[in-house]
């Protein structure tokens, strides 16, 4: 079999089994199992390939054919332009989140605190949290685009967790992000570098509480009885812990965002995704509180609100 005819025969095998973006799955999948590039592919059409490759090929193809996505098939997806090891214990990081990276980034920019690319300007130190970590793409590429923060990454799976930290380890940001396994955020008390580093024990006083300048999270919030509408790719493959926030979908924010308050400091910034229909549930949260101010809502490509951004006021 030559380049042509694996590609010719990929694309019809997922057309029939009426996979999405059929043209774009079989290229990267032939691309993994040749390990080449598509300039390299379409370059070489005659090219025969071997065996192996082939049959590494064919297994790939029938594997998306029945269901598991791309990414978990190659092992990786590009978030905020860094390439991410992905893999079923974590979520596919998603392009909306991006907006997460955007806001935050757009807020600490508004202070005058300079970004990656921004070079000659003295840098500020800065900690930073991300709930519900999953891959580690935010507070990878938080770590990445702030060279002088210091990242909290929480999350409750410890499968996931271990993806999060080779990222981390990949873009060489493991030195300043700090893995803990809890609910939401609940062990950052016992984190507090300040006073003896991650194992210490839980904070005896709220002084005690490292302060945050910014929090960002992607939480899940996918209601349980909507399982039956995600496409099955997202519902049987990619890890529940990471889609479903309980039986509406939008029971982890009340929790979230209260926990945030009492760690932020005066003007921290708290940014979050939000669900397709849970923006005005969330809007609700801050406005019943007093200690937010510059709530905000940004929307999406597809003009969803997606993201909500506010800052503490102590
Ligand atoms: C929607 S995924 C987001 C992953 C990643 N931040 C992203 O944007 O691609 C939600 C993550 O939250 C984690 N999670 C679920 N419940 C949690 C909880 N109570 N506390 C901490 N993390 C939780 C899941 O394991 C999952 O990794």
């Amino acid at each position: 079999m030559d380049i042509r005819a694996a590609l010719k025969e990929g694309m019809a095998q997922l057309r029939a089994a009426q996979v999405p973006s059929h043209t774009l799955a079989t290229e990267l999948l032939l691309m993994h199992a040749l390990g080449r590039d598509r300039a390299w592919m379409y370059s070489h059409p005659e090219e025969s390939i071997d065996p192996t490759a082939a049959e590494r090929f064919v297994a790939l193809i029938a594997r998306r054919a029945a269901g598991e996505p791309v990414q978990y098939l190659t092992g990786k997806q590009e978030f905020w332009g860094l390439e991410f090891e992905v893999t079923p214990d974590v979520l596919i990081p998603r392009p909306e989140t991006e907006h997460i990276m955007e806001v935050a980034l757009a807020r600490l920019g508004e202070r005058g605190i300079k970004i990656h690319m921004d070079t000659g300007a003295p840098r500020e130190s800065l900690r930073v949290a991300d709930v519900g970590t999953g891959s580690g793409c935010l507070a990878v590429a938080l770590a990445w685009e702030l060279p002088h923060a210091e990242v909290f990454a929480t999350d409750i799976s410890a499968p996931a967790l271990e993806v999060a930290r080779r990222n981390a380890a990949r873009h060489k940001v493991a030195d300043r992000i700090h893995f803990l396994q809890c609910d939401l955020l609940t062990a950052i008390e016992s984190a507090n570098p300040a006073r003896g580093g991650a194992r210490h024990a839980v904070a005896a006083s709220t002084q005690d509480r490292p302060q945050f300048d910014l929090m960002v999270s992607n939480p899940p919030y996918i209601a349980r009885n909507k399982a039956g509408q995600l496409q099955r790719e997202v519902r049987d493959h990619e890890p529940h812990a990471a889609l479903f926030g309980g039986p509406t979908g939008i029971e982890m924010y009340q929790r979230l965002i209260d926990q945030a308050r009492d760690l932020l400091r005066d003007r921290g910034i708290l940014v979050l995704e939000l669900g397709h229909d849970s923006a005005e549930h969330v809007r609700g949260i801050f406005d019943a509180q007093a200690e937010w101010t510059k709530v905000a809502i940004t929307m999406d490509l597809a003009g969803i609100p997606r993201v909500l951004a506010a800052e503490c006021v102590r």
